[in-house]
């Protein structure tokens, strides 16, 4: 980010984030409909969770008996009662279209020999509809197509710039305070900000996320008051590397949909391999505990041609010195999707006027209480490009639709879901006042390392109290912990490390009082002390400003 612009003209639309959401966004709204569009993103361009992301994207792109009315159906059994049936109809209807123009923006699939795009089947689906790209590096694949086409529209790229807080004024978010490489505070305006900025992988000590996953943008909202809901549904995904890589290296749910076979630390198989991930997480955490072990295995020696269908994996196999063909892979589940997020409605509106958000960042209602497998990167494709037609056509703020509807509509009735302020929720404190007085400021302290303990012990803590199994004693020994990083963090480091550190005590807050309010078990909340669903729960757990 260089210095403040002389001439500062606003942006129509400031994008944070530079992932499969933020990027479609842009393309679309420069490329398209020529607006003024500004990236912004704490690192390089090509630094997302969107790079990371193997098993690749479900739509209904095949002439095989697959229909859209199929996905919605298996999106909805895996969100377990609490996803929006009408963002799931706009995510399996719109989805394909957006798929091919990420092909026309030069997106190269994997196909057969006739041409064909190769299809995948992953937990949850009934049917392979899964594209992929190397195998299982879609990910790096879609970030590479969509970086090229930013670089050719975008009117501005601010890279190395952290976003910290909203620029709020007379009710409409006006833009972004950011701070750059050297710690100058810049406000960046535009007529619209979106946020997609991803999700927060790292309040986890085990995760497969990259270090950025801090959730900046869920953090920023919370203290903007902005609606914020679904966070207690963290999803885990069953299948990453048991080593000490962080981030876990992730065998991909496509392995399993090939045929790989999941088994116990004795080798007996003891769970439906293709079942939705948050069933899967947790057969694996039980069969662990009652074993005393903490890792189970993947055995992948029957799956034909690995290295040439799945080279990514079998290289970052061969680096750690296994080899599928012969070994069964030590695995463990680790932290992987945030499904909550800020609410939005089906066209990515937040609670406060001129924010948007879009992908992981968001809840747009599509996931419910757990992810269908490779939906996310579909939903970013999805609702971003909502959010730019829905700006174009002119913005008239958020509407009772999607997950929205659990902050405008209240209590909704039997049908679509409604929501519910968490009680003992308020808004985390601005950045934006007086910076509090260290709690250590002696010479001899040394901020950068009291900032990596904080976050290495809430990371911990979360783990421990917070992950695939929770009870309201280990939801209350966490919290204890968080505000326990929370006081180290009190002091006037300005650095992004710290920056990251404070937001990951504000989403695990948020967190943690979600996961104590919802008083049952669904999707990919498990509570020991409820252990059954409460029909009363359908509804979303809102954290805003009126909580
Ligand atoms: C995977 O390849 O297993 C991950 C895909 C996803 O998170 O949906």
């Amino acid at each position: 980010m260089t210095g403040p612009d002389p001439r500062p003209a606003a942006l129509d639309l400031l994008v944070l984030g530079s992932g499969v959401a933020g990027l479609s966004a842009a393309v679309r709204a420069a490329g398209v409909h020529g607006m003024r569009v500004g990236v912004l993103t704490k690192g390089e361009l090509t630094q997302t969770t969107t790079r990371w992301a193997q098993g690749g994207v479900a739509a209904v792109l095949g002439e095989d008996p697959d229909s859209t009315d199929l996905h919605l159906a298996d999106t909805l059994a895996a969100g377990a009662g609490l996803c929006d049936t009408d963002a799931v109809r706009v995510l399996v209807d719109e989805g394909p279209g957006r798929v091919n123009e990420l092909i026309a923006l030069g997106a190269m699939f994997d196909r057969d020999e006739e041409g064909r795009l190769q299809l995948a089947r992953e937990g949850g689906h009934s049917l392979p509809r899964v594209v992929h790209a190397g195998g299982a590096a879609t990910g790096v694949e879609i970030e590479r197509a969509l970086v090229e086409a930013v670089h050719a529209t975008a009117a501005a790229l601010h890279e190395h710039a952290f976003a910290a807080e909203l620029l709020v004024e007379a009710g409409r978010c006006r833009g972004v305070v950011a701070y750059d490489r050297d710690g100058r505070r810049h406000e960046v305006r535009a007529e619209h900000v979106l946020l997609a900025t991803g999700g927060a992988g790292q309040l986890f000590a085990v995760t497969t996320n990259p270090l950025e996953a801090t959730g900046d943008g869920v953090a920023m909202a919370l203290r903007a008051g902005v609606a914020v809901a679904d966070v207690e549904f963290v999803q885990f995904h069953p299948t990453a590397l048991h080593h000490p890589r962080m981030p876990r290296p992730l065998l991909s749910e496509a392995l399993r949909g090939h045929g790989a076979l999941l088994r116990d630390v004795h080798g007996e198989r003891f769970v439906d391999e293709l079942a939705p991930r948050d069933e899967v997480s947790r057969a694996m955490t039980r069969r662990m505990l009652a074993l005393g072990v903490d890792h189970c295995l993947l055995d992948a020696t029957g799956l034909e041609a690995f290295d040439q269908r799945f080279p990514t994996i079998a290289a970052a196999l061969a680096e750690v010195g296994l080899d599928p063909a012969a070994d069964w892979l030590p695995i463990a589940p680790a932290a992987h999707y945030l499904c909550g997020g800020i609410v939005t409605d089906l066209d990515g509106s937040s609670s406060l006027p001129g924010l948007w958000a879009a992908g992981e960042v968001a809840c747009s209602g599509v996931h419910g209480a757990n992810r269908l497998a490779s939906n996310s990167l579909l939903e970013g494709m999805v609702f971003a490009f909502r959010v730019v037609e829905r700006i174009e056509r002119g913005d008239a703020g958020p509407s009772a639709t999607g997950a929205m509807r659990a902050v405008l509509a209240g209590d909704v009735g039997p049908h679509a879901i409604g929501g519910r302020r968490a009680a003992d929720w308020s808004p985390p404190p601005s950045w934006e006042r007086p910076i509090p007085v260290p709690v250590d400021d002696s010479p001899a302290s040394d901020p950068a390392d009291a900032v990596s303990r904080a976050r290495a012990r809430l990371q911990r803590a979360m783990t421990a109290g917070a992950g695939v199994l929770r009870s309201a004693t280990s939801l209350d020994e966490t919290s204890e912990v968080v505000e326990a990083a929370a006081s180290d963090l009190v002091g006037p480091t300005r650095t992004v490390t710290a920056w990251e550190a404070r937001n990951l005590v504000d989403v695990a807050r948020a967190v943690v009082v979600a996961a104590r309010t919802r008083t049952e078990s669904r999707g990919a909340h498990t509570r020991g002390d409820f252990p059954g669903r409460d029909p009363d729960l359908r509804a979303r757990i809102v954290l805003d400003a009126a909580g």
